[in-house]
């Protein structure tokens, strides 16, 4: 049994210096739990032991985290986490390396970093393996560094590597105000791509435009396949990154140019799906589709030097920013889950421990 807290405690003030800190490993920290599958009321603070690194990874002390649509899933109990991940819940977190093993990622105790998790991540301290360590890019807050990652790692693999999306090339992106949505926008953007977006209000809308996007389609009010096939001229688009499938699946294949690729991130629309094999064969269309959280370390450690390479310069240069929409205090994790659920959030939500 882990022992639970109260949402109110009395503040514990971390030392300044982080090697220090290294000797609070045999100590308990604060962490979030979901004592049941449920509601956001399920979420409770409690505390238990400081995780201890082993090989190729880091201990880090967290000084942000962000919520993602896959952590609401694991809280209903539907994405259990993978082997050997820890059930607490959290896939990044912005926080500064205390001890572990620094391997020749060119990092130093002391050093913010952003970190890719499996889970974990709700938590004072988490251990993240060090190559899905990135440093927190200059003029960025840990909070903005704690909204990287999980998008980040997530569109460039799904866009870029399976999705092949080029200079010059038509992006759709499905939900377009969605932590996924914002940065996929922005990458594309920042990659040359010109892109047409999706979204459940005018509100949102404006906001995917204002990210760079051409185009942006209410989809309560506006057929996106009309849409898209008037602002392309009949063309098409290259690339469809879907995170509805479903009924989406038919209507995207009628979006796509000859060569195109349909890349499904995710299933809020259902399983289950529709292929029109005819418009496969004669457009030559790809159908794929990923999910980030079982890979290995390997493969994530991979995207990570990709996006040291690519996007990092970007976020740097100011082309690329994480979209805030709001940053809760880690004792309010029901509150943010609650926005999340709601639906209204553009962009990230993001959680800090005081
Ligand atoms: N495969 C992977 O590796 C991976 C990794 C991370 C996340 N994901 C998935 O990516 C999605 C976005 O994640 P997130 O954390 O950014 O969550 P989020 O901010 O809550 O985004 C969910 C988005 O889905 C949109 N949506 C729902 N139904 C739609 C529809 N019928 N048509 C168009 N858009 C629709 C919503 O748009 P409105 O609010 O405008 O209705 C919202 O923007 C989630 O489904 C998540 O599970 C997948």
């Amino acid at each position: 049994m882990h022992r639970h807290l109260p949402w109110r405690l009395p503040q514990r003030t971390p030392t300044s210096n982080p090697a220090s800190d290294a000797l609070l490993i045999d100590r308990d920290m604060r962490t979030i739990e979901i004592s049941q599958p449920g509601g956001p009321e399920v979420l409770r603070l409690c505390e238990r032991p400081v995780p201890q690194p082993g090989a190729g990874e880091v201990l880090l002390r967290v000084r942000a985290f962000g919520l993602n649509r896959p952590d609401v899933l694991q809280r209903r109990g539907l994405y259990p986490p993978p082997v050997g991940a820890p059930d607490i819940p959290g896939l990044e977190v912005c926080g500064e390396i205390v001890s572990g093993d620094l391997g020749g990622a060119g990092f130093r105790v002391g050093d913010l970093v952003c970190a890719l998790l499996a889970g974990g991540g709700y938590a004072e301290y988490c251990v993240a393996p060090t190559g899905q360590c990135l440093p927190l890019p200059a003029g960025l807050s840990p909070e903005e560094g704690a909204a990287l990652p999980e998008t980040l790692f997530t569109v460039w693999h799904n866009v870029f590597e399976r999705g092949q999306l080029r200079a010059g090339d038509t992006l759709l992106v499905q939900g377009g105000s969605s932590g996924i949505g914002t940065a996929a926008i922005q990458l594309a953007v920042a990659a040359g791509a010109r892109v047409i977006a999706t979204a459940g209000s005018d509100a949102k809308c404006a906001a995917c435009i204002q990210l760079g996007a051409e185009m942006a389609v209410n989809y309560h009010t506006q057929d996106f396949v009309d849409a898209v096939q008037t602002h392309t001229a009949q063309r098409g688009v290259d690339v469809v990154l879907d995170m509805v499938a479903g009924s989406y699946i038919a209507r995207e294949q009628r979006c796509l140019a000859e060569d195109g690729r349909l890349v499904v991130i995710a299933v809020q629309g259902g399983v289950q799906a529709e292929v029109d094999a005819g418009l496969l064969m004669r457009k030559r269309q790809t159908l794929t589709g990923s999910t980030l959280r079982t890979r290995s370390v390997e493969f994530k450690s991979g995207i990570a030097r990709a996006l040291r390479e690519k996007v990092w310069p970007w976020i740097e240069q100011g082309r690329v920013r994480p979209v805030m929409d709001t940053i809760f205090a880690a004792e309010q994790i029901v509150q943010a889950h609650q926005r999340m659920e709601q639906g209204q959030h553009i962009g990230k939500l993001v959680l800090r421990w005081a």
